[in-house]
């Protein structure tokens, strides 16, 4: 695992009952709200905190290459298992810095970080926006989803507020172009009324 993945705390423990779990999980019902901004012409994807890579996987699927950043050893080497693909390239590498990543890569297309903001403190989620940001080429999306709702127990997790996402975002130039509130696709989670806020940002002068 990354040194000092904040963030990860109590995941490499429950990590067999969770690859179970989110193997049920359907990235287009995940991802409904905002599936139609996802461009359908070949794209570079981030996919940073990706999990097993249910969404590195169905991006794949539609055409994308995509690098998916995991710092939990057992859901990397689960994502590299249950999705075998050569468009998808596993990165051990952690927010706020992405170090390894921002050595190697360039720019990319759409960034993705689902369900992951929220393991950030404030300091952390500071940090993390420019990195993200200049991650991203001009006219890129950055697609994100804030969790809101009771933290399982041994989890490191923060109830964010889009506001603070919004204005952070906004300072990288990084313009909001859909914000939907829903529940969760989860039952799970929709017994103990989690939330989620999906936020869509456009950078630059592609933004509209
Ligand atoms: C709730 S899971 C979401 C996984 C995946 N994005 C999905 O939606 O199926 C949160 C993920 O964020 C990762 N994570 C936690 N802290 C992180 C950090 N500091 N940097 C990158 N990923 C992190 C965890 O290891 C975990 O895979």
């Amino acid at each position: 695992m990354s040194i000092n993945a904040s963030g990860t705390e109590g995941y490499a423990e429950a990590a067999q009952s969770l690859i179970s779990q989110w193997q049920n999980i359907s990235s287009d019902e995940l991802h409904a709200a905002v599936l139609h901004l996802i461009p359908t012409r070949p794209s570079s994807v981030l996919d940073v905190g990706a999990g097993i890579g249910t969404d590195a996987a169905a991006l794949a699927a539609m055409g994308h290459k995509v690098v998916a950043v995991e710092p939990v050893d057992e859901f990397r080497a689960a994502g590299v298992k249950l999705h075998p693909s050569s468009r998808i390239e596993w990165l051990d590498d952690s927010l706020p810095e992405l170090a390894a990543l921002r050595a190697t890569t360039g720019h990319f297309d759409i960034v993705m970080l689902t369900a992951v903001w929220m393991h950030l403190d404030e300091e952390e989620r500071r940090r993390a926006m420019p990195n993200v940001a200049r991650l991203l080429s001009n006219g890129a999306l950055l697609i994100m989803s804030l969790r809101h709702g009771r933290i399982p127990e041994g989890r490191r997790m923060f109830d964010v507020s889009p506001d603070e996402t919004i204005q952070l975002a906004n300072v990288q130039g990084l313009q909001p172009k859909l914000v939907v509130r829903s529940e969760s696709v989860q039952r799970v989670n929709r017994r103990m009324n989690v939330t989620w806020t999906r936020l869509v940002f456009a950078k630059g002068c592609g933004a509209s």
